[in-house]
């Protein structure tokens, strides 16, 4: 794919997808403008795309309409990654989770119609889904979140639908599924694969709420780049698509996964209470990213941990006996 001459918006661009989206935006000729307002996210991701003259970045908020109508001019893609992205966090701070997602995408949504950007990616959520029974889940199913976090990804949802639908911009909401892989923080509001793997790093115990026997289906972000690169000539506007690898396991199994990987087998598994706000099984069924964008996932958990892994070893210049 080529995109030069494109210019391309970037939200949440110095955090863990945003960083590597735009790397790999960048890679492909386009001119990328990155806005994060740094809270979660972290100049440094951004140290090979600051070396690139296609790009710009700007320590914004998306919650700053007059900053966005500025940015917007001449722009042809947005693609929203910026958010406050953590359940437990929004069972805590509702009010901010609401903030930061809803008004933040209604500034996107609205700034994008003033300035007619064609096309708007959105960084949506399985957390939607909830505690529905029926796996996997297809995007058609009964929505029943059970946090403020997939409370607020469900509006955003809402809202991307309705900007298409009576403003015709052309919008297309992803759902990951657990997206995992270089950049994710390690900090006790990250995914559970950056937890673990520090844990590892660190010697430490893996600490697992609950019994363990719920399962994700984590999806491997090198995969859900290419969602969003295949997002933007999606022909289907107004949809919302499911992201993920189509595979789900148990936290049982990914503990002893990633602890046979690192070779440190020595590291003992814990249990610890429930966590509120929890969902049980998470498990994306993929048909329509097949059928619509194409999307076929090249990872498998086992690669993708390696390869998460392997990138790990490297920048921080450890050796993990990978396995
Ligand atoms: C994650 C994302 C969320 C995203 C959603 C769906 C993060 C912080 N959250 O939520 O933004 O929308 O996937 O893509 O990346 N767990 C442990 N031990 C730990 C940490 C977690 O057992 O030390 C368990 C949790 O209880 C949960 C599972 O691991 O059952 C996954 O938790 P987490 O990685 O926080 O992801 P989600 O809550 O699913």
């Amino acid at each position: 794919m080529e995109l030069s001459g494109k210019r391309i918006v970037v939200t949440g661009a110095a955090g863990f997808i945003g960083s590597n989206l735009t790397d790999k935006l960048l890679e492909l000729g386009a001119n990328v403008i990155g806005i994060d307002n740094l809270f979660n996210g972290r100049r440094s991701n951004l140290s090979n795309a600051l070396k690139n003259t296609n790009f710009e970045f700007y320590k914004a908020d998306v919650r700053d309409l007059n900053f966005l109508l500025d940015l917007f001019e001449d722009v042809n893609v947005i693609f929203h990654e910026a958010a406050f992205t953590s359940v437990p966090q929004s069972v805590m701070m509702p009010e901010n989770c609401n903030d930061v997602n809803v008004n933040g995408i209604i500034n996107i949504l609205n700034a994008a119609r003033k300035k007619d950007v064609e096309n708007v990616v959105f960084a949506s959520s399985s957390s939607v889904y909830g505690d529905t029974p029926t796996l996997p889940k297809k995007e058609n199913m009964r929505r029943l979140p059970i946090s403020p976090y997939g409370v607020s990804k469900l509006a955003c949802e809402a809202y991307m639908q309705v900007y298409y639908h009576v403003y015709g911009i052309k919008t297309t909401t992803l759902r990951y599924f657990n997206v995992y892989g270089p950049r994710q923080r390690d900090s006790p509001y990250s995914g559970v694969i950056a937890i673990w793997l520090g844990n590892i790093i660190r010697d430490e115990d893996l600490v697992i709420f609950g019994d363990g026997k719920q399962s994700r289906d984590f999806t491997y972000v090198e995969d859900v780049l290419e969602a969003n690169l295949l997002a933007m000539n999606n022909t289907y506007p107004g949809e919302i698509i499911n992201i993920g690898a189509g595979s789900p396991i148990t936290l049982n199994d990914l503990a002893h996964l990633m602890v046979k990987i690192s070779g440190k087998t020595t590291l003992n598994i814990k249990h610890t209470d429930p966590r509120p706000g929890d969902i049980v099984h998470s498990f994306a069924d993929i048909s329509k990213a097949r059928d619509i964008l194409g999307f076929n996932p090249q990872y498998s958990q086992e690669q993708g941990l390696k390869e998460y892994f392997k990138w790990y070893s490297i920048k921080h210049n450890i050796t993990l006996g990978i396995s």
